[in-house]
């Protein structure tokens, strides 16, 4: 899965330039506007009030600019950003100990927030919300609870999962944020930045093209984009051609609306041995040689997105749209 060119995951090859290609204020931040309007005029009154941000939670897909916003709001607070992730906080005191590192008004990002133990977690709400640590010392009839003050600070927890936030840890946050897909206006305007960045040239519909197949997702719309690119400098003259730039990605078998040799795997899948659906998403899962957990998060979003599959109370179903992208009848019962 982690091979796909369409995984909406960091891969390896992203890594070198995700730093430079990353906008670092609002203002370069494309799309998510109403994510952006909010996020401004809450900026705007901690700075004039002189107080921290409130705790902001950001979730959805990967690759849509979790990570990239989280930073962009430290930035245009003029703070200090301190990042780490669920999974990588193994006790209690990790954390406390990034805490009391921290310096007042500070960004504390926690990545995949989903993934924090529930002990270290439980460190996480008297500082979120009284900006206390609280210790016991002592053992028996002589333990006693000490508080120690914390820096006041503002927690951005990212997820691709919200739902697995436990209902405590969800209260806490102030603002909370989803992240939605990009429109392809949007994604064309991302790879014309990059591209700019890379000092690459694109011309007419390339950008487009490109977008078309991104999966309304910017890390994607890059990552494609580097690919056509080292297909323009070999097979052509360097510059990106719309010609250049659907010979390329069809080599790469990213069909026109993004999907790749799995998603037309399990579609068909479905279509074949399950009528279409409805079907579990384990059995799906089973069926194509994945695990459900991936499908959910990884695959299913999109292709529910663009309207290809629906989640029913009684499982999956391919969609007519979907028959017809496959290019086959679309039977009745369907219909
Ligand atoms: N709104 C945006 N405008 C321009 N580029 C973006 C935007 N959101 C994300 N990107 C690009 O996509 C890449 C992946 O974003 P990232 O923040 O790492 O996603 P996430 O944390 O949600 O997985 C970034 O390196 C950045 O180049
Ligand atoms: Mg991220």
């Amino acid at each position: 899965m982690e091979d796909r060119i369409v995984t909406a995951h960091l891969m390896m090859e992203d890594q070198a330039v995700e730093y430079s290609l990353r906008p670092r204020y609002l203002a370069e931040y494309i799309g998510q506007s109403q994510v952006k309007e909010n996020l401004k005029i809450y900026i705007e009154a901690a700075k004039m009030r002189r107080e921290p941000l409130d705790h902001v939670l950001l979730y959805g897909p990967p690759g849509l600019g979790k990570t990239t916003l989280s930073n962009i709001i430290a930035n245009e607070l003029g703070v200090n950003i301190r990042t780490t992730s669920g999974p990588a906080i193994e006790r209690p005191g990790d954390l406390a100990a990034i805490l009391t590192n921290l310096q007042e008004h500070d960004v504390l990002f926690i990545d995949e927030i989903h993934r924090l133990q529930r002990t270290v977690e439980e460190v996480l709400y008297p500082a979120m919300e009284d900006f206390a640590l609280d210790f016991i010392i002592g053992k028996g009839p002589s333990a006693r609870s000490v508080r120690l003050d914390l820096p006041k600070f503002t927690l951005i927890g990212a997820t691709t999962r919200a739902g697995l936030l436990s209902a405590p840890l969800r209260d806490r946050f102030g603002v909370v944020s989803r992240l939605e897909f990009y429109t392809e206006e949007e994604l064309a305007y991302i790879v014309s930045r990059t591209a700019d960045i890379l000092d690459v040239g694109v011309v007419g519909e390339a950008s487009r093209e490109i977008a078309r197949r991104a999966r309304g997702t910017p890390r994607i719309a890059n990552r494609l984009l580097k690919r056509v690119r080292d297909y323009a400098q070999v097979r052509g003259d360097g510059l990106i051609t719309e010609q250049i730039a659907h010979e390329a990605l069809e080599r790469i078998q990213v069909d026109p609306m993004g999907l790749d040799a799995i998603d037309h795997k399990m579609l068909q899948s479905m279509i074949r041995n399950y009528r279409g659906g409805p079907v579990g998403l384990d059995t799906i899962a089973a069926s194509i040689g994945e695990e459900s957990q991936t499908i959910e998060d990884v695959y299913e979003p999109y292709l529910m997105q663009i309207g290809f599959l629906q989640r029913t109370p009684r499982g999956r179903m391919v969609t007519p749209a979907a028959y017809r992208h496959l290019g086959l009848p679309v039977p009745e019962r369907v219909e």
